[in-house]
This record gives structure tokens, sequence and C-alpha cells, in this order.
């Protein structure tokens, strides 16, 4: 009789404790579209219930609306959106929806005071646990990256490819420390070296990539930090590279690669680095900005599926 009792009381706390977070969504009127996408990923949403210290990110309505209908994610979304427990959503879908959700999902609790001018890198749910088409779409030891900065009264969050979005309204608590920011935009899943460089026009290295061969290393190494020449630093240096044989070329491009260790802007500091060709890079962190030898950080903080970029003028 007391036993069963005790069981009963138990039972109910784990329930209350699971069912917090979804009748939390549930209460929100402008996440109904985020909560048709965990309906269609059942087990990974009820283990995210169960998941204390966490930060979640949800996309309202209007940041779904946001994903053209005829993209892969918005042909994913909408098949989500018709599955039923008696009629999943295929297999295909389920994991493209995982990996996206697992990506707003940060580990530790970040509340929008945690934000600061410079933008600090947290690690969220997303490892190489998650394929997408039979490929992992992360390659960082601890967890894929999120950066996340004060931008005026209010904060930004920064995702793959130059991805930012902000939120809207933050510090919603549910139990277990977990609290929920609602923001703007979908967080983009960051994505390899080759397809980073296309996106954002800094073609000249993928190209040397493909020439030399280093394209499939440097897109699926772990942990990998990259200094990418812009096109312009490779137009300056076309006389010397236009007569460069493959094995030159494979040197230059290595001595710009870091590998083992994910070195954000926030975590670069003047020193020396090894890189993949062997000898050190040397980094100046300066009021002006960040050098690496005689070249500048031009853009920084590009999240890689395996790492991070930064792109450089020399
Ligand atoms: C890099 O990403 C693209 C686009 O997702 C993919 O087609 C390609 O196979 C990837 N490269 C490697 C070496 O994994
Ligand atoms: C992740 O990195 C490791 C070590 O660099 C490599 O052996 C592995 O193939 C990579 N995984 C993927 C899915 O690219």
């Amino acid at each position: 009789m007391y036993y069963h009792l005790i069981f009963t009381v138990l039972s109910l706390l784990s329930l209350t404790s699971c069912q917090s977070l979804v009748s939390l969504m549930q209460s929100q009127p402008d996440l109904t579209t985020l909560l048709t996408a965990l309906n269609a990923v059942p087990r990974f949403t009820a283990n995210l219930a169960t998941l204390h210290d966490i930060t979640i990110l949800a996309p309202t309505d209007a940041a779904f609306a946001k994903v053209p209908q005829r993209s892969p994610l918005g042909e994913a979304l909408a098949q989500a959106a018709l599955a039923t427990p008696e009629q999943p959503a295929p297999e295909a879908v389920r994991a493209g929806i995982r990996a996206l959700l697992a990506y707003h999902v940060l580990k530790g609790s970040y509340p929008a005071s945690a934000a600061g001018d410079t933008p600090v890198f947290v690690p969220s749910l997303l490892d190489g646990s998650f394929e997408v088409g039979g490929m992992a779409v992360a390659n960082v030891t601890g967890g894929q990256n999120v950066g996340i900065k004060a931008d005026g009264g209010g904060v930004e969050i920064l995702s793959g490819g130059l991805g930012m979005s902000r939120v809207v309204q933050a510090d919603i608590m549910a139990p277990n420390n977990v609290i929920v920011h609602k923001i703007d935009t979908l967080l983009q899943l960051p994505v390899n070296v080759t397809t980073t460089g296309e996106a954002t026009g800094n073609t000249a290295i993928v190209d040397a990539l493909r020439q030399t061969g280093l394209d499939d290393t440097l897109d699926t190494v772990a942990d990998l930090t990259v200094f990418i020449p812009n096109n312009q630093a490779f137009e300056a240096a076309q006389s010397i590279i236009a007569g460069a044989d493959v094995q030159t070329l494979i040197k230059v491009l290595s001595y710009h690669a870091v590998v083992g260790d994910v070195l954000f802007s926030s975590e670069l500091c003047t020193g020396k680095l090894k890189t993949v060709e062997g000898s050190k890079v040397k980094v100046t962190v300066t009021g002006d900005g960040v050098f690496v030898d005689n070249a500048k950080v031009v853009i920084p903080d590009i999240i890689l599926s395996n790492g991070v970029g930064h792109v450089i003028d020399g």
C-alpha cells in the first residue's frame, strides 16, 4: 500500500517534469510549428524532456514561415506536419528534423544576461551521432557550436553560414533549469569548408583545395580551425600560386589549417599555433583586430560542420 503510494507519487513527479516542457511549449501560441516538428520525432522529444541545464532556442511560427516551401527543409517540415503516430514521417525526414532541433538545444543554461558584446560560442546537442543522408552533420568534439552575442538591448544568435537569429522573447523558465528563448529565424546547420567557401563567395580557396585534393580532408577532419584567404588574397599571390606545383600548393594550404582545436575569435590570443603543414603560424591580437602572420581576419567565426573558419585578407 505504502510502496504503491510512493511509486505513484514518483511516477507522477517524473510525468510532471516530462510534460512540463511540452506543456510550456503548448501554452505558447506562436510555437505551434515547433511543436509539430517535435511531435514528428517522439523519441528525441521524450529524451529532450528529461534533460536539465539546457537552453532551447525556440523558432517562432514566423521563423518557420520564412523557410521556403520548396527547399529540402520546407518539404521535410510539410511531411512532418502530416505525420501521425500510426503513420510517422519517413526516416530521412525525421533524421533531418532531429539534427535541426538538436542544433537548437544548447548544453548549459544561458539567460539573456549571459550575452556580452563579444560573442561566446557554446556547444549544442548536435554531434556526430546525428546523420542526414547517411552523413554525420557535425564533427566537433563536445557538440556543434552556436554563438551568443548582445546587440543593443537584445541578443543575437550566430549559426552556420554566418546565419543570424534574434531573440524575440527571452528567459522563459521551465523546470530543471531549462531556459527557452524564442528566436525570429531558424539556426542554419553549419556545412563543410568547400560548401561554406562557395556560399560565402570565397571560391579561390575552394578551387585550390580541389586542385590539391585537400578538400576531402578539410571537409571532414574533426575540430578544424581554418584561415580562409579571400579571393583578393589569392589574386595578390597569383604570381606565386600560378607557378607552384601541387606539393607547394599543399604546403601553403596546410599552413592555413589547425586541427584539434576549434578556435573562435574569443579563443584566439597572441601566440603561435601549430598548423597541419608542421610549422607554426603567428597570431597577434591587437586593438586593430586579429592578425595571422601579416594577414588580417576580415570575417571571423564562420561556424563549419567540423569547426570554424576565419576569412583573412592575405
Ligand atoms: C561537403 O558538403 C557537400 C554539401 O553538403 C557534400 O555534397 C559533400 O559531399 C561534402 N564533402 C565531403 C568531403 O564530405
Ligand atoms: C570526424 O573526424 C575524424 C578524425 O578527424 C575522422 O576520422 C572521421 O572520418 C570524421 N567523421 C566524419 C563523419 O567526417
